[in-house]
């Protein structure tokens, strides 16, 4: 912080021009200029006559900073490089064999294991910043190093946006007032256009569409996922995203993971879908509650995911008809069939069979 300038301080927070008008200080010109920079140009006369004590002044400006970005509740943005998760012991007490991974900014890894296996439970070390106090033993660090209490016990948990299976709203709201205030809390400037980009983004994802005006108790379960997820994507500036299980919500989940990393994050989510799964960088295998297997998910693979996007697509197109209450037609099931069927023609002709 103190390699900013003054300039960079004051864009980033406002709050500190308050700071130096309490402490007449005038700063005008000095924008290019780091504050100690500025400090230092004061001659001793001047220091002398207004009593200035310069490194109380500097102490203090990071200090206010601190406090005030604590009492906004605001994190750097950004601060956040890399998640490393440090094994710890199965359902069995037996010692994860794993060296421990490190998770970078714009990364998407997928969990991926049976029934029961420990997905959520991977998920939830993660968003407690575990520190060998949880079932399983494991550590996280951030950027190299055990985190912050601040966020580990902050009520308002800022370094990790959670997106949990079971999402009921309790309050009586109107979907505008919940973002008004969520925006509110973030201090956004544009607020009616963010809430705008929010609500269009949200509706992508739903089915049918819902407004500013509907209360958030009468969204539906799909549509309350819908409008989490784009609020997370679009509002929330906490650096880590935690998925639990996006595609049993009912909404097109290629798009949910689409609008969520557009924004430079660290994703991690738990899934049964191959086609998610592969989408991911790397995968994190579970058994028995330990980490068993780290994958990178190879070319191959990606090749895999181009015919699975083709499924899907046909699925949606069937799932699509279904809701609209439609007759299903076998025609573009056969489109598909025919393709594998030359696909795996042209294989055998490569492989001379
Ligand atoms: N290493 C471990 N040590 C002790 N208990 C564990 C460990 N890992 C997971 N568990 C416990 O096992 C149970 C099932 O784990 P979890 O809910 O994470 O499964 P899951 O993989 O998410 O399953 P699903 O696919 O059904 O969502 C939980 O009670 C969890 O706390
Ligand atoms: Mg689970």
């Amino acid at each position: 912080m103190n390699r900013l300038t003054i300039g960079q301080l004051k864009g980033k927070y406002p709050f500190i021009v308050d700071y130096f008008e309490q402490n007449k200080l005038d700063t005008t010109g000095y924008e290019d200029r780091t504050f100690q920079e500025y400090i230092d140009d004061f001659n001793q006369e001047y220091l002398e006559d207004w009593a200035i004590d310069r490194e109380k002044l500097v102490g203090d400006l990071w200090e206010y900073i601190e406090q005030m970005k604590q009492f906004l509740d605001l994190d750097d943005e950004g601060s956040v490089d890399s998640l490393t998760i440090l094994p710890g012991y199965d359902k069995d007490g037996n010692a994860e064999t794993f060296g421990g991974i490190t998770i970078r900014t714009s990364e998407i890894i997928s969990i991926v294991g049976p029934t029961g296996s420990g997905k959520s439970r991977l998920l939830a070390d993660i968003e407690w910043t575990a520190q060998g106090d949880t079932p399983t033993g494991r550590k996280i660090l951030i950027n190299g190093e055990v985190p912050d209490s601040r966020w580990r016990f902050s009520s308002n948990n800022s370094l990790v946006a959670q997106l949990s299976q079971n999402m009921n709203f309790i309050m009586d709201l109107t979907v505008e007032e919940f973002l008004e205030l969520h925006a509110k809390s973030r201090m956004v400037e544009d607020m009616e256009s963010i809430i705008e980009k929010i609500i269009y983004a949200a509706n992508r994802l739903a089915g049918e569409k819902f407004h500013l005006e509907t209360p958030v108790t009468s969204l539906s379960g799909g549509q309350s996922r819908a409008l989490m997820i784009a609020d997370t994507a679009i509002l929330s500036s906490s650096p880590i995203v935690l998925i639990d299980e996006i595609e049993n919500a009912g909404i097109d989940r290629k798009k949910a993971l689409e609008i969520l990393v557009a924004e430079d994050k660290i994703v991690l989510m738990a899934t049964h879908d191959p086609m998610l799964a592969l989408m991911a960088d790397k995968r994190i295998v579970i058994g028995n509650g330990g980490v068993v297997n780290i994958m990178e998910t190879s070319e191959d693979e990606k090749d895999i995911l181009l015919d699975l996007e083709k499924i899907d697509a046909i699925i949606q197109g069937l799932r699509d008809d279904l809701r609209s209450g439609n007759t299903l037609q076998f025609n573009d099931i056969g489109e598909v069939m025919g393709k594998c069927m030359m696909d795996a023609q042209e294989f055998l002709k490569a492989e001379n069979w």
